[in-house]
């Protein structure tokens, strides 16, 4: 599948997020805005483990291996977050509204992953990608 489908999904899904996290008040649209956005960048990282030609191309690119492990490393660390806003988000939820404080700043902090990861992203994909 071509690179730049893959990196409009990335885009739709930050902006999802953003939009999911500008709702917040909205308890239940929040909570449905962000589960879709964590699943469907999980279904994104699956498309291009999938594809093995994309990932052949990336790793040929000598020049671009730091670049690579950059991106990998802080697109893996997004997904490690997405655990510590499910944990925090479902103990908000259950009535421990002191974590709201805690959630927040791991939502801030997850968000600022996700646009990096994004736009490390442009580093990993070679011209004709
Ligand atoms: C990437 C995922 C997520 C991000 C970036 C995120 C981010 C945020 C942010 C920034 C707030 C505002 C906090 C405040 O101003 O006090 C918030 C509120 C909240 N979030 Fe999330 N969240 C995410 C996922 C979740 C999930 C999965 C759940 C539940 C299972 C959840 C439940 C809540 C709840 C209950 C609130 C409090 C809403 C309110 O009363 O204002 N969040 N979230």
């Amino acid at each position: 599948m071509e690179a730049q489908l893959m990196q409009l999904q990335s885009f739709c899904i930050v902006v999802l997020m953003i939009a999911g996290i500008k709702v917040h008040k909205n308890r239940k649209l929040h909570v449905k805005m962000m589960s879709f956005a964590m699943i469907w960048d999980l279904i994104l990282i699956l498309q291009i483990e999938l594809s093995r030609s994309a990932i052949l191309k990336a790793s040929k690119a000598v020049s671009n291996a730091m670049a690579l492990n950059i991106h990998v490393t802080i697109a893996v660390l997004t997904v490690v977050f997405y655990g510590f806003m499910i944990k925090s988000g479902r103990a908000v939820l259950s009535g421990n509204n002191h974590l709201r404080s805690r959630h927040k700043i791991l939502g801030m902090t997850t968000l600022v992953l996700r646009i990096l990861t994004f736009i490390t992203s442009f580093w990993a994909v070679t011209p004709k990608g």
